[in-house]
């Protein structure tokens, strides 16, 4: 119970990542307060909102965020314009990313906050050069996307160095899992993919499917995130948080696939303007070392996971009455 009796904000609290830290922070006792705008969050993926205090609003209100900061120990911000918005409106991703990002950590600073989390991505690498990526290697940001979420993390440090205020970065590799729901139009890879071949439609990949990535189980995400605000050492550092495992985006559908025991086939499509990153990996042993976390959940484990809970949304919204859609579930997958 780490976190019993601490006083927390979230933004971005009903989104994918942030519901999920939210339930958890809440399992550990914490009071929190969720700020959401609702663009892509969904009251309905926080499991505890009777027990949490949820305000409907923006971090680009500054007068909102120093209110609703001045009794807090910790601030998570999650609260975020998604890469696809980014790059259709970076004046959006601009205001949001960038700007609401100043405003938590100028509102922090006014009122004294025990230590800022702020959840970067691993984008800020853009193409590396070397595999896998070290936290101290160059950084290149080649959307619009990368660019507000490193203007995020600069103005972090800018902020510790100058003022002292207690801040720590993680920089998140596609997460994916639970609550990463397929209504939401800007969905993980993963969530597509499942969406597409549980309706038995053909998953479409974009490019030949042999660009990579490090595909990173929500809980463990979020455990690393917890971590970061707790651990001493981690003031005023950056984490990258992923597996240290490449997965090709063919080999991530073939497993969705043989998980699902569908028989369709996938197809190759076009390549989009955000896909122009080839490989990605992340060495995860400074956050090994300093934060003493790993990643717990193998991707063969957390596609598991992600395939029941699917199953088990499928069956509270259909029309079938089913007592109990957990246990329903456990039956399928084993
Ligand atoms: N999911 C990933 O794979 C991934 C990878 C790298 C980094 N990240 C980072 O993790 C964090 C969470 O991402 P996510 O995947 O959960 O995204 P998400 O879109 O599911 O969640 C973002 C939340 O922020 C809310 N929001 C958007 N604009 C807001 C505003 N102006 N004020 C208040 N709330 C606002 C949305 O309604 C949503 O609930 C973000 O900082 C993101 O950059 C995520």
């Amino acid at each position: 119970m780490r976190f019993k009796g601490t006083r927390v904000l979230v933004t971005g609290g009903a989104g994918f990542v942030g519901s999920n830290l939210v339930n958890r922070l809440v399992e550990e006792g914490a009071q929190v307060t969720v700020l959401d705008d609702l663009f892509t969050g969904r009251k309905e993926s926080i499991t505890c909102l009777n027990d949490i205090e949820f305000i409907e609003g923006s971090i680009t209100d500054f007068d909102l965020l120093e209110k609703l900061m001045s009794n807090k120990d910790f601030v998570f911000n999650l609260a975020v314009r998604n890469i696809i918005v980014s790059v259709k409106s970076p004046r959006l991703d601009f205001k949001v990313n960038t700007e609401g990002t100043f405003n938590v950590l100028q509102a922090a600073k006014n009122v004294g906050i025990e230590r800022v989390i702020y959840t970067s991505s691993a984008s800020v690498y853009g193409n590396p050069r070397y595999l896998p990526i070290n936290e101290d290697d160059r950084l290149s940001t080649i959307n619009p996307y990368a660019a507000s979420k490193l203007c995020g993390e600069n103005y972090c440090n800018a902020f510790y160095e100058t003022y002292g205020l207690p801040v720590a970065i993680v920089r998140y590799s596609n997460v994916y899992g639970i609550n990463q729901t397929p209504l939401n139009p800007y969905c993980g890879v993963v969530s597509k993919f499942f969406d597409s071949i549980m309706k038995n439609d053909v998953p479409h990949i974009h490019g030949d499917g042999e660009q990579t990535r490090d595909f990173t189980f929500v809980d463990d995400a979020v455990e690393a995130t917890l971590l970061a605000a707790i651990t001493p050492r981690a003031e005023g550092d950056v984490f990258n948080v992923g597996t240290g495992k490449e997965t090709s985006v063919n080999e991530l559908v073939s497993r969705i696939i043989a998980i699902t025991g569908s028989n369709v086939k996938h197809n190759y499509i076009d390549r989009r303007d955000i896909d122009n990153i080839r490989r990605r990996v992340l060495n995860i042993e400074k956050s090994r070392r300093v934060l003493r976390w790993f990643p717990k959940t193998t991707l063969e484990a957390g596609l598991k996971k992600t395939y029941k809970w699917l199953l088990q949304q499928e069956l509270r919204n259909s029309d079938v009455m089913i007592k109990d859609p957990e246990k329903a579930v456990d039956a399928l997958v084993d």
